[in-house]
């Protein structure tokens, strides 16, 4: 479960090049649920996820995961995280299997679970005819398939996977869809963020949007569109965000 209070990210403070990246941010995220954080680009969505996965600080206010609290305890919430971004590396000379196994190794999971948990990632993303090979010869639904094993590989409660479908191809995005719903059966807690709302239909339960660095709503998907008299969340989203705008320019 994640909880975040109060998030606010200011890069650059007091500076003139200052951005504040995230303003305000509240929203939480029960187990066994897809949580989307809906947001065109440079919105906000990957530095609230880089913030949830320890990897940033908040300017202001608090996150916590399954309890704890990711400044304090920020090792053991590490534990408990997986987290994917377009940023996540593969290195091109090491083999599927090599991969799992050296990101298993940094997590210090002990070689015998190690070895079980590899082949089981290696099934469950039905990679056996591409274990040995080497990560610069797979296509890039297959990257994404090896880069979200990594992310998994210490089987963490906490699935932070910021925009995991884009770019890849039908199949593989069948692929990745499918694996989402099952961390979801399996009681996992993922957050997801996208600005492709056909996405968000197929796979969220409760979404939160966010522009310019302001949650403009959370809530579960259907309701929100009967709130907002919408027939879609593309709908739901052009509206609130025209009139988030409509807001800013009235006061200038
Ligand atoms: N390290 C950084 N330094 C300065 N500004 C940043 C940094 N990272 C992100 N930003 C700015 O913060 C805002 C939000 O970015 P980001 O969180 O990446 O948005 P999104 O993932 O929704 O596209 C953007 O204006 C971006 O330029
Ligand atoms: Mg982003």
């Amino acid at each position: 479960m994640i909880v975040t209070e109060g998030l606010k990210k200011i890069f650059n403070k007091d500076k003139k090049n200052e951005v504040v990246a995230v303003d305000n941010c509240n929203f939480s995220v029960n187990n066994g649920e897809i949580f989307g954080l809906l947001g065109p680009n440079g919105a906000g969505k990957t530095t609230t996820l880089r913030i949830i996965s320890t990897i940033l600080k908040p300017t202001l206010g608090t996150v916590n995961v399954d309890g704890l609290d990711i400044i304090e305890e920020a090792n053991k919430v590490r534990k408990n995280i997986g987290f994917l971004t377009g940023e996540t590396k593969l290195y091109d000379r090491l083999t599927v299997k090599e991969t799992f196994t050296y990101f298993g190794r940094l997590y210090n999971i002990d070689e015998a679970k190690l070895k079980k948990r590899v082949k089981k990632l290696i099934e469950m993303f039905e990679l056996d005819d591409k274990k040995n090979k080497r990560i610069a010869e797979l296509s890039d639904g297959m990257r994404q398939k090896v880069s979200l094993g990594r992310t998994i590989i210490h089987n963490p409660k906490n699935l932070i996977l910021d925009e995991p479908l884009t770019g890849l191809d039908i199949l593989a995005r069948r692929e990745v869809t499918n694996f989402i719903k099952k961390e979801r059966k399996q009681g996992n807690c993922i957050i997801f963020s996208t600005h492709v709302m056909s996405e968000a239909e197929e796979l969220c339960d409760r979404i939160a949007i966010i522009n310019k660095g302001k949650i403009l709503c959370v809530g579960e998907k259907e309701k929100l569109k009967m709130e907002y008299k919408c027939n879609s969340l593309e709908e739901v989203f052009i509206q609130l965000i025209r009139s988030q705008d409509e807001k800013s320019n009235s006061h200038i």
